[in-house]
């Protein structure tokens, strides 16, 4: 469905009804985290008993309130939404989030329809109920009642339980990954996944979407969005075992569905489908800050030779092929490395490469038309120099002109321990997608490939 969500993420008025002077309240959490959002509009809190909250004007009543309102948060136990929501649409307010719990998650099917009754007459656009609401990164504004300030970037999170939510927001900042909006969908009785992706898909501050799912509310408009998203889709779809799918029925109140059809659907539409929310952020890095793989062909370099044939491996499994370098190649990297060993693909630059040899390398697989990316790999064994390894790299990825002119993704894998970690964490830091493992670098080198096939579909179609 295509629905104007505008004013939902930047709302000019915002009221919170629940909001409370008790600190242990969630209604009280959520107006502070508006009140002290790094952004400009006007709030009212909502209590029947308060004249003042948080130095704020309290109203008694929704419909009290003078101007009109863009966005609602609801915060009031579930029983007493349904008058609630009737005041939304007396006072039309074009967007509303109900907090509460207590709907078909907990069995009340016929609250929740009540709610569906009073929405299906309105122009709301309405989240939830049972949700954390949303924390808008890119414009400053935190619409939830939760902790945790997401780092500013360009990945669109769409979750449909809180509590994972919340947690991706820690993950995120922890692995250097920059969120634009976050936001928990709950039971999604009118705002629903497919709306989310179409606004994020014209979205200039998102360049990636993610989603952890357990069930789709509208199988066909889930997949017409994933398919029509200009932009790489990663969905995390739980609930794909059998007692996953019973679990699923009891948290959000909905049907995890056949997962085989769920994986088909999702690739037939061409979104990218991620074992576990750690494979969505590592993905988002690579897609965020990466061009797409023209092509599954992969060169490999690496100092260990262990470490390159795990990688082989690992990228072969995915779907990715690790050709013979072509003589020309071959003869450029004969030139750069010691005459003990011979150029091969993975190149192994032996235990003792510094910066020129991953530096030269790394280069002359870039120039090679066989070759649609690199994976540039380092274990820190004996006396390797992962500083200069690390050294390489961000200067390769940091490199414009390099990416003008072979448009190729640049990954990196690492091996060692706290000392090579903390080198690690300034390339992290800086958007370099690097990884402790070669198989989560091949899982990100096969996003990278199968974006470089959506828009090789998507030119096709438009010609
Ligand atoms: N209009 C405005 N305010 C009202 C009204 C009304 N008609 N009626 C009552 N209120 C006030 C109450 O007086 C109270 O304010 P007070 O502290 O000044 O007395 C305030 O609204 C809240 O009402 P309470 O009855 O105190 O309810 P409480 O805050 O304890 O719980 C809540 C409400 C939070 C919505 C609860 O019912 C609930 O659903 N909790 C779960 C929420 C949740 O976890 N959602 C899923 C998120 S996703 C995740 O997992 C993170």
């Amino acid at each position: 469905m295509n629905r104007n969500l505008e004013t939902f993420f930047k709302p000019r008025s915002i009221a919170v009804v629940g909001a409370s002077r008790d600190s242990r309240k969630i209604g009280h959490a959520a107006l502070k985290n508006i009140l002290i959002s790094d952004y400009e509009c006007d709030i009212y809190p909502i209590n029947p008993k308060e004249s003042e909250i948080l130095g704020l004007k309290c109203y008694k009543k929704l419909t009290y309130v003078p101007g009109s309102i863009d966005l609602v948060l609801i915060s009031v136990p579930a029983a007493i939404v349904p008058p609630i929501l009737k005041d939304c649409v007396q006072k039309n307010v074009k967007n509303v989030i109900i907090i509460s719990s207590g709907f078909s998650e907990a069995g009340n099917h016929e609250l929740e329809n009540e709610l569906r009754r009073i929405i299906e007459k309105s122009n709301m656009c309405v989240l939830g109920p049972n949700v954390m609401g949303y924390k808008n990164a890119s414009d400053g504004l935190d619409a939830s009642f939760v902790f945790g300030v997401p780092r500013k970037g360009n990945l669109a999170l769409i979750s449909q339980s809180g509590a994972l939510g919340i947690g991706m927001i820690y993950l995120a900042n922890n692995e250097f990954v920059g969120v634009s909006k976050i936001i928990g969908v709950g039971n999604k009785i009118d705002i629903n996944d497919d709306d989310l992706i179409d606004y994020f898909a014209q979205d200039p501050e998102t360049k990636v979407i993610g989603l952890y799912i357990e069930s789709v509310k509208d199988g066909r408009a889930f997949m017409n969005s994933i398919k029509a998203c200009n932009k790489p889709v990663l969905v995390v779809k739980a609930g794909r075992s059998k007692s996953g799918a019973r679990a699923t029925a009891s948290h959000t109140g909905s049907m995890a569905g056949s997962d085989k059809i769920y994986g088909a659907a999702i690739r037939q539409a061409g979104g990218i489908r991620c074992r576990d929310i750690i494979e969505l952020f590592d993905r988002a890095r690579a897609l965020a800050g990466q061009p797409p793989a023209q092509g599954n062909r992969i060169g490999i370099i690496t100092n260990g030779g262990g470490l390159g044939i795990l990688l082989t491996d690992a990228c072969e499994e995915n779907g990715l092929v690790i050709p013979k370098l072509s003589s020309k190649t071959y003869k450029k990297i004969d030139e750069i490395l010691p005459d003990i060993i011979k150029p091969n693909n993975p190149v192994d630059l032996i235990g003792d490469a510094g910066f020129f040899r991953y530096e030269a390398t790394t280069r002359v697989l870039l120039e090679d038309p066989d070759i649609d990316g690199v994976i540039v790999a380092s274990v820190h064994g004996g006396y390797a120099r992962p500083r200069e390894f690390t050294g390489a790299i961000l200067k390769m990825v940091r490199e414009q002109k390099l990416h003008e002119e072979f448009n190729k993704p640049i990954l990196a894998t690492w091996v060692g321990g706290k000392e090579f970690e903390d080198l690690v964490w300034d390339l992290k830091s800086a958007g370099v997608p690097i990884y402790p493992s070669s198989w989560r670098t091949a899982r990100s080198m096969m996003a990278l490939y199968l974006e470089g096939e959506r828009i090789k579909r998507e030119k096709n179609q438009k010609l």
